[in-house]
């Protein structure tokens, strides 16, 4: 037997062994594609290269349903190639971004654990083909994921066809870390039976009939490295404000010493958070989050997270290295699930998980948006934020308190746009300080949040917003005429500060 087919014991599937290019040819315009992958994990290897290669003679446009962003270029590749109709449900790719704004295509952000529930109740289209990355596929047909599960599980169990890109350059020992569970339809369904982190509820691999699998491609090479910067004064000192809450919370007897199971976002400032962690006196923490960043994999290293429950591994290259060529020593303490699982809101409600999540701005009452810069440009999307914040023990927001060297404020008057109402926000956090919402009306959170966590630079001009907006009264007091006037100035004079007083 070659080393390919040690990775596919089925006997019947070798014979469906096929390039990435004749599996792109059954691709046709107008199908739905139910792609693997989860924040640059898990995602495809071949097959987009050989649909925009296609593309090039025999134009077409297809839906693109993923887990999450991905890479490997191939939001980049797909947005270029023209070849997308509709996208979902989420994406953090700059030139995808750019055609979702000038409008070449549809967006459905969406919260991520949504995508396998609609696809149960037949409200977005039947998946033609569900393309997914697997370590290898077993006798019965069970194809094994890699790096992240995402929304795998939904795609192969909706789709018509299946197509599996089998990489060998993703470890074998990565079997067993997957834990694959799919709740029955809403009317038939059980209580989910995960009670802790690190509880096993389903399979191995994702369970499929195999004639449902035409094609198999093989592929050899590693996901590509996550973007993620490393920590910086300021995220360092939202990092320790956090922190600082989190302590007092513990003194005041509201959580445990080893707090509750943590969850935290993407991106560079939520990595910071995590990584901030390293440092604290915490002990015995429990991770139930989506992504499972390099400061996850520090922080069980340091001996302070005893179990991490994530659905991908999104790792620098050095750490890629390290915990793959010694998955072992990871093994008994972490566990891949699908996203409706790790984002599921009766599990994020019965652990009563602190969630800490990111803002691209927040307004005076506790209104955060995540999503559009200046209330209409799409940024990446709402990704899991909502899922968690909305049913977390502690829903928290974290944002520096300026953007683009202080021209502009993150904390606003009102926000453009809302991804997460005051109603869902707990505590704000920023270099500045931190705010506790929990039990304070509108009145009673304006002021702290100006106090705690806008930047000095414009703590002057929101005082004067929020005096001016008392005069005319309300359970929420605004101008409505003024209160998205930061942010027309930041784009008629580069500056929200040119509205400071004289
Ligand atoms: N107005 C305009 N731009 C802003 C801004 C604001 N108020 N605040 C930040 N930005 C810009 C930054 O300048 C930076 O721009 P650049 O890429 O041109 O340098 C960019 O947004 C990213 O900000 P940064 O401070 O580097 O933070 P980040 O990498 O942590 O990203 C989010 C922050 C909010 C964009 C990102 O975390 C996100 O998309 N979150 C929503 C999804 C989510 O929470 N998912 C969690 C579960 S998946």
């Amino acid at each position: 037997m070659g080393i390919e087919n040690s990775r596919i014991l089925n006997e019947d599937l070798i014979e469906r062994i096929v390039t990435a290019e004749t599996a792109a040819s059954w691709i046709r315009d107008g199908m739905t594609l139910g792609l693997s992958g989860f924040t640059r994990a898990g995602d495809l290897k071949a097959i987009p290269d050989a649909l925009v290669k296609r593309a090039e003679t025999d134009p077409f446009k297809v839906n693109v349903f993923t887990g999450a962003s991905l890479g490997s270029d191939i939001d980049r590749m797909f947005a270029e190639a023209d070849i997308i109709n509709k996208r979902l449900p989420f994406q953090a790719d700059p030139r995808m971004r750019q055609g979702i704004n000038d409008g070449s295509f549809h967006f459905v952000d969406q919260h991520l654990s949504h995508t396998s529930e609609m696809l149960r109740q037949g409200v977005l289209p039947e998946v033609d083909y569900a393309i997914l990355e697997a370590v290898s596929i077993k006798e019965d047909g069970t194809i094994i994921p890699t790096t992240s599960v995402g929304n795998s599980l939904a795609f192969a169990m909706h789709a018509e066809h299946i197509i599996v890109e089998i990489n060998e350059a993703q470890p074998e020992a990565l079997e067993g870390v997957h834990d694959l569970y799919a709740p029955a339809p809403q009317g038939q369904r059980e209580p989910i039976p995960l009670v802790s982190p690190e509880e096993r509820i389903g399979a191995e691999g994702i369970q499929v009939d195999p004639a449902k699998i035409k094609g198999i491609i093989f592929t050899n090479q590693l996901d590509s490295p996550s973007t993620v910067t490393p920590p910086d004064a300021e995220t360092r000192d939202i990092a320790g404000h956090l922190i600082d809450f989190l302590k007092e919370e513990v003194r005041l007897g509201r959580l445990p010493e080893n707090l509750v199971p943590l969850q935290s976002g993407i991106g560079s400032v939520a990595n910071a958070v995590f990584r901030g962690l390293l440092d604290s006196d915490f002990e015995h923490l429990q991770v139930y989050s989506e992504v499972l960043q390099d400061s996850v994999i520090d922080l069980l290293d340091a001996g302070k997270v005893d179990f991490a429950s994530g659905c991908s591994f999104t790792l620098s290259e050095d750490k890629m290295k390290q915990v793959f060529s010694n998955f072992e020593d990871y093994r008994d303490r972490v566990v891949l699930r699908p996203q409706e699982i790790s984002n599921h809101p009766e599990i994020i409600r019965r652990l009563g998980l602190i969630s800490i999540n990111t803002a691209v701005e927040m307004d005076i009452y506790g209104n955060v948006n995540s999503t559009h810069v200046g209330g209409t440009k799409m940024m990446n999307g709402i990704g899991g934020s909502g899922d968690f914040a909305r049913n977390s023990r502690l829903g928290m927001f974290v944002t520096k308190s300026i953007a683009k060297d202080g021209d502009i404020s993150s904390i606003v008057p009102f926000v453009p746009h809302v991804d997460h109402t005051e109603h869902d926000v707990d505590v704000i956090v920023t270099d500045q300080g931190y705010a506790d919402l929990r039990g304070l009306a509108p009145r009673e959170r304006a002021r702290l949040i100006i106090e705690r966590c806008a930047h000095p630079s414009y703590r002057e001009q929101l005082h004067d917003y929020f005096e001016a907006a008392l005069e005319r009264g309300g359970q929420t007091p605004h101008m409505l005429e003024e209160a998205l006037a930061w942010h027309r100035e930041f784009e008629t004079n580069g500056t929200m500060k040119k509205l400071v007083k004289s």
